[in-house]
């Protein structure tokens, strides 16, 4: 596994500075797709993320006979079919290493007319899927799992779908998401209760095509047989994604940047809040809205660092940026400590293993939890890390490099390319000494 495809060779230190942006958020593109393809009339979607996870979602519709045009880098327009238009696949979904896209499409497909199969990579065919399964069904749905719970899934078409009520045990994005679009086939009202806020990108672009959705405290509620309006789309750039430059900047003295038109959602923007808390000094600029979502440039210059005990109510708000703060933390002074954070182990890889693992290897005291870890901040060496096929693990540990002090090599880096394509590229040029070598035969 580890000796074949993209690994990342850096060499320890140097300092960020300049403007970037960063690629379109990945899961308002997912929605963009999706939604556009359940639209009436076209849907220009501009500063689409062009990363192997939308793309397979991209992929998934056009198999359903969805018209999408690539018109230009990000830029896609695709001619909405309407709630009832799409077609049956000819074979299965191949989603490739997305859960959003099975766990969202999942919901989606439920309520078509046709037969469908879903399947992914190794990493998706480990992650649980009963999580949707199990409310879907209560709506009437007939999806077919593994016995363990988890893809190939087999949605038999021609379900009557009923709305319910269903509170989430844990506040996830996909499954709300799963359930809403589940809800747009269903007779009557859903309504999905959330222990704590999620994301938020799906309510905000049903409601920006015209589909209404009700919001009280904690409840998303919606009816089904309504219709969706197609039309111009704005992707932000993703927080995820220059989460890792915030990390990178903050950790490298002397640098200064200025990452421009990022998506600053309040339901995303828990790594700026954690990060603030550990003293970073993260400024937003020209704050504007775009597609229906708040965006804004971020400047982070260099900061001394300390260790916190990160509070439990943000970690829902930052679920993808850990790898990225558990670097942060082991460059801080002092102790951080991450709880109720047990969402982490069923990730593209348990990145509370793969990263307490990582951070030993670089000479961290760092000792997992079940549901969390704590980092003694320290002196990082260099050493080789596996990134376990997970993107964000690969980019936090490129970010480490600038606060090493010998080189940092990261094995099984392919899948950066889901939500970061040209991220060793556009790290170089603010001043990451980072090169990228193939192995293997692939
Ligand atoms: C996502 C929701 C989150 C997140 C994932 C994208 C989405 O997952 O980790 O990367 O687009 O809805 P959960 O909802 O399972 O927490």
């Amino acid at each position: 596994m580890t000796g074949n495809g993209a690994s990342f060779n850096l060499r320890p230190g140097g300092t960020l500075q300049g403007r970037t942006g960063v690629p379109g958020d990945k899961s308002i593109s997912h929605r963009a797709v999706m939604l556009g393809a359940l639209a009436e009339g076209t849907t220009r979607v501009r500063g689409f993320l062009d990363g192997m996870d939308c793309l397979a979602t991209r992929n998934a519709f056009r198999a359903m006979g969805v018209s999408i045009t690539d018109t230009g880098p990000g830029a896609l327009d695709i001619q909405g079919v309407g709630l009832h238009g799409l077609q049956a696949a000819p074979g299965p979904l191949d989603l490739g290493n997305s859960g959003t896209s099975m766990r969202l499409l999942a919901g989606l497909l439920a309520g078509q007319a046709f037969d469908s199969d879903l399947t992914g990579d190794s990493s998706l065919q480990r992650r649980p899927m009963k999580r949707v399964v199990e409310p879907l069904s209560t709506m009437g749905a007939h999806i077919r799992t593994t016995v363990g719970g988890t893809a190939p899934l087999h949605i038999r078409g021609g379900a009557h779908l009923r709305g319910v009520r269903y509170a989430m045990p844990v506040a996830s994005a996909q499954i709300k998401s799963c359930l809403l679009l589940a809800g747009l086939y269903a007779e009557g009202e859903t309504t999905v209760v959330e222990p704590g806020p999620s994301r938020d990108h799906t309510e905000r672009m049903l409601s920006a095509m015209g589909y209404e959705v009700r919001i009280r405290a904690r409840e998303v509620t919606l009816s089904g047989g309504g219709t969706l309006r197609g039309g111009d789309l704005e992707v932000p750039g993703d927080l995820s994604s220059a989460a890792f430059v915030m990390v990178g900047a903050s950790i490298a003295s002397g640098s200064d940047v200025m990452i421009e038109n990022v998506g600053v959602n309040p339901t995303r923007t828990g790594v700026i809040d954690i990060l603030r808390l550990m003293g970073a000094d993260i400024t937003l600029h020209n704050a504007r809205h775009a597609g229906g979502e708040p965006v804004a440039d971020v400047r982070v210059r260099s900061a001394a660092l300390k260790g916190i005990d990160i509070p439990a109510a943000l970690v829902p708000l930052a679920i993808d940026e850990f790898p990225a703060i558990l670097v942060a933390a082991a460059c801080a002074e002092g102790e951080t400590w991450l709880h109720d954070a047990a969402e982490l182990r069923v990730k593209e890889s348990d990145r509370i293993a793969v990263m307490a693992d990582g951070l030993t290897r670089l000479g961290i005291d760092a000792v997992p939890a079940p549901d969390g870890m704590r980092v003694q901040g320290g002196r990082l060496s260099g050493g080789t890390v596996d990134s376990h096929g997970d993107h964000r693990i690969a980019m936090a540990f490129a970010m480490a490099a600038l606060a090493a002090e010998g080189d940092v090599n990261i094995r099984d880096c392919d899948n950066v390319n889901t939500s970061f394509p040209d991220f060793a590229a556009r790290m170089a040029g603010l001043g990451l000494n980072i090169s990228e070598e193939r192995t293997g035969h692939e």
